[in-house]
């Protein structure tokens, strides 16, 4: 599959205009599209960064990472995905990067999604939605899902988020309804960010492979 990421990524550079700041996402598929953004580096403004871990990468390249603050909405933004439906509707959050993720998408007129083909799903929840909560709400957060969902949350324990935060994954869903859920769970206190992205799905969706489909 890494070869299917490098031409999703590869072909996401069409997307990009000269003097963009481009939304940059975290995952092993944007770490590609950093790459491809960093053999012209001159050609964008500069980017806004999901992640720690995408920021370094970005600056090792000499491109610059800017606040969402001064930068204002975003023309494009570019992100992987861990699932994603036909509707275009996914599941993010198994870099733990979901909540910043889910803030660039919302300042960006175009989300553009690159993935390999196994991220294609019919419905989504076969991978673990990953719930990002404030540490102090965790076994509440837990009950609440439990009951709420049927699920089962697991906390990813070796994991804190950039934002000093826990992620709980939960396990054995079939959503049926995203949007529902996404809003459902939003509600539970202590809930920071679920990633779920239905609400605000993707605009485009490009799978690599032998042959790269734009969807
Ligand atoms: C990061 O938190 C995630 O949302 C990633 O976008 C997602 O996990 C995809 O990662 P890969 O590109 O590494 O598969």
């Amino acid at each position: 599959m890494t070869e299917a990421k490098r031409l999703a990524a590869e072909k996401a550079m069409t997307f990009v205009e000269d003097g963009m700041i481009v939304g940059v996402g975290t995952g092993s598929t944007v770490a590609y599209f950093i790459d491809a953004l960093g053999r012209e580096p001159d050609r964008i403004r500069g980017a806004v960064s999901s992640s720690d871990q995408s920021s370094q990468q970005l600056r090792s390249h000499g491109i610059e990472v800017l606040d969402l603050n001064s930068t204002g909405p975003l023309a494009l933004y570019v992100d992987g995905a861990d699932e994603c439906d036909p509707r275009k509707r996914l599941i993010k959050g198994g870099g733990a990067a979901l909540t910043r993720e889910k803030i660039i998408a919302e300042a960006s007129d175009r989300f553009v999604c690159i993935i390999d083909p196994s991220k294609q799903v019919d419905v989504l929840g076969a991978f673990p939605l990953p719930v990002e909560v404030i540490p102090m709400a965790r076994s509440l957060v837990a009950r609440r899902i439990l009951a709420m969902t049927g699920g089962q949350p697991v906390w990813r324990e070796s994991v804190v988020t950039d934002n000093g935060n826990v992620v709980l994954d939960i396990h054995g869903l079939r959503i049926s309804d995203p949007e529902s859920m996404e809003t459902a769970l939003n509600q539970i206190p202590g809930v920071v960010s679920v990633g779920l992205f239905a609400r605000r799905p993707a605009d485009v969706v490009i799978v690599g492979g032998p042959t790269v489909s734009i969807l």
